[in-house]
């Protein structure tokens, strides 16, 4: 292949690697659509989604994030901080129906395998209307859901 059909390979690669599905389940709000774009990139939503962090703290984030190649103008920054330390600031509840399987994990203290099931549950059988709903997922511990229970929502 000659260099420039190599250099639009990769970016239609690039391009694709963005991903759609993700980016639709972030929480809605003012800086959606720019945190879809801009931090659904390089990878999925759940390296932020994850986390818990003050307003400061995600400053930090989103600034390592732009010496790493992330691109956006300091007024999108700015939205894009805004944005995360509402929907994943420190106590923030897990969406328990848009939340990835990371999410559902570290945030909740479940293990893959219950993880996995959340995310199977709403696959199948569409969202998880209430707690109730949620303890008929098979293979949760249901001493480890109560304790998990008011860093859900619904
Ligand atoms: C140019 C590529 C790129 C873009 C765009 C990008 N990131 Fe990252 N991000 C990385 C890399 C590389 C890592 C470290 C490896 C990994 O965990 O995937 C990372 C890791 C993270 C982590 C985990 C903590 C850490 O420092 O390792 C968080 C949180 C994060 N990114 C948030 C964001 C947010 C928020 C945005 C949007 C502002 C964003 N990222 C956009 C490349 C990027």
């Amino acid at each position: 292949m000659k260099p420039l059909a190599v250099c639009l390979a990769l970016l239609t690669l690039s391009a694709l690697a963005a991903d759609p599905e993700d980016a639709a389940r972030l929480p809605d709000g003012d800086g959606k659509p720019l945190v879809g774009k801009v931090c659904i990139d390089c990878h999925g939503s759940g390296n932020f989604r994850r986390a818990r962090l003050t307003a400061d703290e995600w400053a930090d984030s989103v600034a390592d994030m732009v010496d790493r190649g992330a691109k956006a103008s300091p007024a999108e920054i700015d939205t894009i901080v805004a944005y995360l330390a509402k929907n994943f600031g420190r106590g923030a509840l897990v969406r328990m129906n848009t939340a990835p399987l990371v999410e559902i994990k570290v945030v909740l203290g479940f293990t893959v395998p219950e993880s996995q099931a959340v995310v199977d549950y709403r696959e199948k059988y569409g969202p998880i209307k209430s707690f109730d709903d949620f303890l008929k997922i098979p293979g949760i511990d249901p001493a480890k859901a109560e304790a998990a229970h008011p860093k859900m929502s619904f």
